[in-house]
């Protein structure tokens, strides 16, 4: 590591956002773990030890994000990393024809308009830092090129309201990475892997160490690393 960075893990409180924050605390960042429910959040922080915080935040709730974000800039008055994580899927399998509309707002309430109003939110912290990074946790069943392939082996995945938010993620990982391509900031999506999570459940191929792994790599990325591409480890995605 060259420098210690200060970074924020949306939803981690557990599962690929508590493990990414573990990892970027091993290689010495200080790490702001966001929870929407406290005693998660700090006993998720107690178990990193002294360079991990807590922040209150939901995603799903505009006036918490402000706060939060009011928060980072006068506890911490620096920000160098932003890990979007936190994301729900509530449909489960449900088809595009009969997942009911709340389930649908929902998930973009939490993927995608939290996550945009948060980074916009942070975004004058990020532009102090010499090395700004944004990690947008999306995931491969945002990508329209696998969704509108008809022998893609996705089963039961093929939901809208999930799938069409984390394609909604990318878009914005793919305009802001436009926007900032001449700042030291880089945007990238990452797509985790089928990681065994409370979300991935327990068929998942992957472990939560490496399901954090693409999100880690992208938070610390060097000055001459990709932005606005989509990955997953080293390979890049098709959006
Ligand atoms: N697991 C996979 O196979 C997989 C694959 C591709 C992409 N992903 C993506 O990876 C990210 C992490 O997922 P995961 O597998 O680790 O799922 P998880 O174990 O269910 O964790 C999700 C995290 O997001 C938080 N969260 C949900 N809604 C929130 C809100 N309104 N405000 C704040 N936090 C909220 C959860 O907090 P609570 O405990 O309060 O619910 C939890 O900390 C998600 O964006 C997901 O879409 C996962």
């Amino acid at each position: 590591m060259n420098h210690p960075d200060i970074a924020l893990i949306t939803g981690a409180n557990k599962g690929i956002g508590f493990e990414t924050a573990r990892q970027l605390a091993a290689l010495g960042h200080t790490v702001i773990l966001g929870a929407r429910k406290a005693a998660e959040g700090q006993s998720a922080v107690a178990s990193i030890g002294p360079q991990a915080h807590f922040l209150l935040l939901d995603m799903a709730s505009p006036e918490s994000i402000q706060a939060a974000a009011q928060s980072v800039f006068t506890q911490f008055g620096r920000l160098d990393i932003l890990v979007n994580n936190a994301g729900i899927g509530p449909e489960n399998g449900m088809k595009p024809s009969e997942a009911p509309m709340e389930l649908i707002r929902q998930t973009f309430e939490t993927n995608v308009f939290g996550l945009v109003q948060l980074t916009q939110a942070l975004l004058p912290l990020l532009r102090q830092s010499q090395h700004g990074r944004i990690v947008n946790v999306s995931s491969v069943l945002g990508s329209l090129t696998v969704n509108s392939d008809p022998n893609a082996e996705l089963g039961s995945w093929r939901s809208f309201g999930y799938n069409g938010s984390k394609a909604a993620v990318n878009m914005f990982t793919a305009t802001l990475a436009a926007e900032l391509k001449s700042t030291p900031i880089k945007v990238n999506s990452a797509h985790p892997g089928w990681v065994k999570t409370d979300l991935g459940g327990d068929q998942a191929p992957l472990e939560v160490a490496d399901g954090a792994k693409t999100s880690v790599r992208l938070a610390t990325l060097p000055d001459n690393g990709p932005t606005g591409g989509f990955f997953h480890f080293n390979d890049t995605l098709p959006w």
